[in-house]
């Protein structure tokens, strides 16, 4: 029988896909409300492949207990998935996970059974699981491979998508061959691929992934403040590089964290001591919530700020190591009382009822593209914050066209936007464009326009005398790309006053 020890996030819908898959599995776990919740058959967060698992497994398969002993006495291989954050000394805290390996390894194999496998699956700083062996070495005088296996097998699924169990290729990280062949056992009854590679290797490659992400939000995250800092839009950009060019491939913009990404860039630069690149990527992403602010703050005092989001990620009820909920704290530290929303995670002084957050709000930080503000009519938004509020969004939920803007007018009067259809025609055809707006404008706008790049244009557009309808109409997809073009990059100068550039660590 396989023990998973640490039935969270990810030990959860680990075991159950496994059980799921003919085997038996024993969830460990010593928080008594996860145990509870799996017996009343019903997931302690959110995952929806996972509570399918759960319905299908448990009671059959699939069952859990706090007691170690219990499973160190019926199983034979252990999964070890214990949450493993970053501690007060910027170093991943491993303190449970050796102790509960050393338990596991120090465990005799009975007399002709396999000896113990010890399947390492959360993130390590880079070397840790050697560093198990070495223990196991020097306290018992066991020999890997013969008297106890030991296997590093990183874990990849983004959280709340256990389907990815049966898709994503398993790394087996061992270096010898029978760990390496038991492990590989375990995981081929989920029908995926299986990388061999060794230990240290599997380690970095899980880290690896996730530093390689991180580090492209950083970048992404960086172009938009050298944009917005030009007083272009960013997002527009972004998108044009990506056009048809099969090397370019930027991420979109956006807060990037949670409990993974946060902080496996330390774990990976532990040997380094940092790692440069790594910590100014962390620096980027985690200055992102006080750049906002700042950009925010330039426009004029703060009022009756809202933040849309504490999860991480979008419809996600995780709110570790959030950046939405950081933003609330910066917020507070400013000495605003600011509001609180998230359709999934409950928190003290968070609520879940938009349309009441939103009422008067002066200022909303868009920290995650939850599908509720998607689905939001961007006349509703309007009509319900105040009048000449501002929209903080890096993820441009309602393609506004301008990271930070400023409603101008009465509420419900926004400024227009593009749709990313229409974005991507106005990348396309910048050039054309130029022209055929350039014989619309007044004389002295034509000028500038003549020069032929989408920034000039933008200027001269702003000077021209705006229509009617492009001031007073509701942002609508239906708006002709020229007007909408127009209003919507007038939208980032103004809006973005001035900007400062990079943004203060935390
Ligand atoms: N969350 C993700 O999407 C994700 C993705 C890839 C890797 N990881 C890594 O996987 C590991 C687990 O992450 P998580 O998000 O599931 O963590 P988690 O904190 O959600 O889960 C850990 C579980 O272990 C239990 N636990 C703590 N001490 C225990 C002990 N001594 N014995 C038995 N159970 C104990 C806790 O009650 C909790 O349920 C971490 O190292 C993480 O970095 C996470």
């Amino acid at each position: 029988m396989i023990a998973v020890v640490g039935c969270g996030r990810v030990g959860l819908p680990r075991g159950l896909g496994l059980a799921a898959r003919g085997q038996r599995v024993l969830g460990v776990d010593t928080d008594v409300g996860v145990r509870e919740a799996v017996a009343e058959r019903r997931l302690p967060f959110q995952d929806e492949s996972a509570a399918a698992l759960l319905e299908a497994t448990v009671g059959r398969t699939f069952t859990m207990t706090g007691d170690l002993d219990r499973a160190i006495e019926e199983c034979d291989t252990f999964i070890i998935a214990l949450g493993t954050p970053l501690n007060d000394r910027l170093v991943l805290e491993q303190t449970a996970l050796s102790e509960v390996a050393a338990r596991l390894l120090g465990r005799r194999a009975a007399a002709g059974s396999r000896p113990p496998l010890v399947i390492v699956r959360s993130t390590v700083v880079p070397g840790s699981t050697v560093g198990l062996v070495r223990m196991a070495e020097r306290r018992w005088g066991l020999t890997p491979g013969k008297e106890f296996l030991i296997s590093y097998c990183p874990e990849r699924t983004l959280e709340g998508a256990s389907h990815e169990i049966f898709e994503l290729p398993q790394i087996i990280g061992a270096d010898d061959p029978r760990s390496a062949e038991a492990a590989a056992g375990v995981f081929r009854a989920l029908g995926v691929e299986l990388v061999h590679t060794g230990i240290v290797e599997a380690e970095l490659a899980k880290l690896f992934n996730n530093a390689h992400r991180y580090v492209n939000f950083a970048l992404s995250n960086e172009f938009l403040m050298i944009a917005t800092t030009l007083g272009a839009f960013g997002h527009e950009a972004i998108r044009a590089a990506n056009h048809g060019y099969r090397r370019g491939r930027i991420p979109d913009p956006g807060y990037a964290a949670g409990p993974c990404l946060f902080k496996d860039a330390f774990a990976l630069g532990q040997p380094l001591a940092g790692g440069d690149l790594l910590l100014a990527a962390w620096k980027v992403n985690e200055g992102l919530p006080e750049y906002f602010i700042q950009q925010v703050e330039r426009l004029g005092p703060m009022r009756n700020p809202v933040v849309l989001g504490l999860a991480f990620k979008a419809d996600s009820d995780d709110c570790r190591s959030s950046l939405g909920v950081k933003l609330v704290e910066l917020l507070r530290l400013r000495g605003c009382a600011p509001a609180a929303h998230d359709p999934r995670v409950r928190a003290a002084g968070a609520t879940d009822d938009l349309e009441g957050v939103l009422k008067g709000a002066s200022e909303v930080f868009v920290t995650v593209p939850h599908r509720e503000y998607r689905t939001l009519p961007w006349h509703e938004l309007t009509r319900l914050v105040s009048p000449g509020a501002v929209i903080a969004d890096p993820w441009q939920v309602w393609d506004q066209g301008a990271v930070v803007l400023r409603l101008d007018g009465p509420a419900g009067l926004g400024q227009p936007r593009r749709t990313r259809s229409q974005t991507a025609r106005v990348s396309r055809a910048v050039a054309d464009q130029v022209k055929s707006d350039a014989r619309r404008l007044p004389f002295s706008a034509r000028s500038l326009a003549r020069s032929g790049s989408s920034r000039t244009l933008a200027i001269a557009l702003a000077k021209a005398p705006s229509s009617p309808r492009s001031t007073r109409s509701a942002p609508s997809a239906a708006t002709s790309g020229t007007e909408d073009r127009a209003r919507a990059t007038v939208g980032v100068p103004q809006a973005i006053a001035s900007t400062s550039g990079l943004p203060k660590p935390s």
